[in-house]
């Protein structure tokens, strides 16, 4: 069967404001001072979608901007990246979000989000969608709109029943705090999930990457990918382990590569091949994401990608 879509992501989309080198000793009665400030498009299903694009794969992000300055920058960054924007909701009463976050000289950052993170966005709605797309990622599970367990078991009812590959990216928890045993009747529906390091520590109560891995295993989710920062990645399923280390790179900014990294294991396995080769091309494009600022600057290509890792089995 044709699809439209090779990737639909579906999830938040957002404007960061973003305060570099706050100084907290005021200037006057209520002026602070800081280095920098800028406004960047983020959330992770835009974070995907055009790292997606990028890849080549035909991307369609499913998500609600608002009718404001904010939404118009979303969707202008998506055009650009060549995402199809045709899915994407326009409200009138809800805002885009915005998030304030503050980054310090050492990476470290604070954000904070507001309630239009949570508005009144119902992609279960779009069910008959997912019979055009090869696969659907979550844009990130237990955050809005996926913090909801029956929009989480709709959406995958709906992707499973048309065939399409599930990907289940995830967060921490915002506004609604969800436990894994919430989603018990969902999870078996996934076929990947990518939680980060302090993700997988949270959900699981494990502190050991294996551990956190096999407790996903055990609630019937096919593939697990525990990622590890600046250590690399975990791979496991029922059958196959891989640990990858980390690529040897100068990383500048490490925000949005675990998007990257979602993209393009996802990307990869559309492409054919295995998920434990899919996952060594997302360690790569994790590593590249972290050598610009930003989530979608440095990749470019999946010919770049797979230089980039040619360039690396060079590398003794
Ligand atoms: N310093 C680094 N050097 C090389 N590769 C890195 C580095 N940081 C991250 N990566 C790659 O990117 C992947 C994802 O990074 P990370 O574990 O930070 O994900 P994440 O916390 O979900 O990211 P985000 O949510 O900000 O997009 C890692 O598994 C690794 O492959
Ligand atoms: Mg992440």
């Amino acid at each position: 069967m044709a699809h439209r879509y090779d990737i639909i992501c579906i999830g938040t989309a957002l404007v960061d404001s973003i305060i570099k080198g706050f100084d907290p000793s005021p200037i006057s009665a209520s002026g602070f001072r800081a280095v920098s400030g800028s406004l960047n498009v983020g959330g992770e299903a835009v974070n995907e979608s055009m790292a997606a694009a990028k890849l080549g794969m035909r991307t369609g992000i499913l998500c609600s901007l608002g009718r404001d300055s904010a939404g118009d920058m979303v969707l202008d960054a998506l055009s650009k990246a060549g995402v199809d924007t045709s899915l994407i909701l326009r409200s009138v009463e809800h805002a885009t979000p915005v998030t304030t976050m503050f980054v310090n000289d050492d990476g470290t950052r604070k954000s904070i989000t507001n309630s239009a993170h949570r508005y009144n966005f119902h992609p279960e709605r779009y069910a008959s969608l997912f019979t055009d797309a090869k696969a659907v990622i979550l844009g990130s599970l237990f955050r809005a709109p996926f913090d909801d367990p029956e929009i989480v078991l709709s959406v995958l009812r709906s992707a499973k029943k048309a065939g399409s590959l599930t990907v289940a990216d995830t967060k921490l928890p915002n506004f609604n705090f969800l436990s894994l045993a919430d989603l018990k009747e969902a999870l078996p529906l996934i076929d990947c999930i990518t939680p980060n390091e302090d993700e997988a520590r949270y959900y699981t109560g494990r502190t050991d990457p294996d551990e956190m891995a096999e407790v996903f295993l055990s609630c019937g989710i096919r593939n697990v990918i525990v990622k590890l920062g600046s250590k690399g990645c975990l791979f496991r399923n029922p059958t196959t382990r891989v640990l990858l280390p980390a690529h040897r790179i100068d990383a500048v900014d490490a925000t949005g590569a675990g998007d990257n990294f979602v993209a393009g294991f996802t990307s990869e396995l559309l492409c054919g091949s295995r998920p434990e080769d899919a996952v060594r091309f997302a360690n790569a494009c994790g590593a590249i994401c972290t050598t610009a600022v930003g989530a979608a600057t440095a990749l470019r290509s999946r010919e770049q990608v797979l230089s980039f890792l040619e360039a690396a089995s060079q590398d003794p």
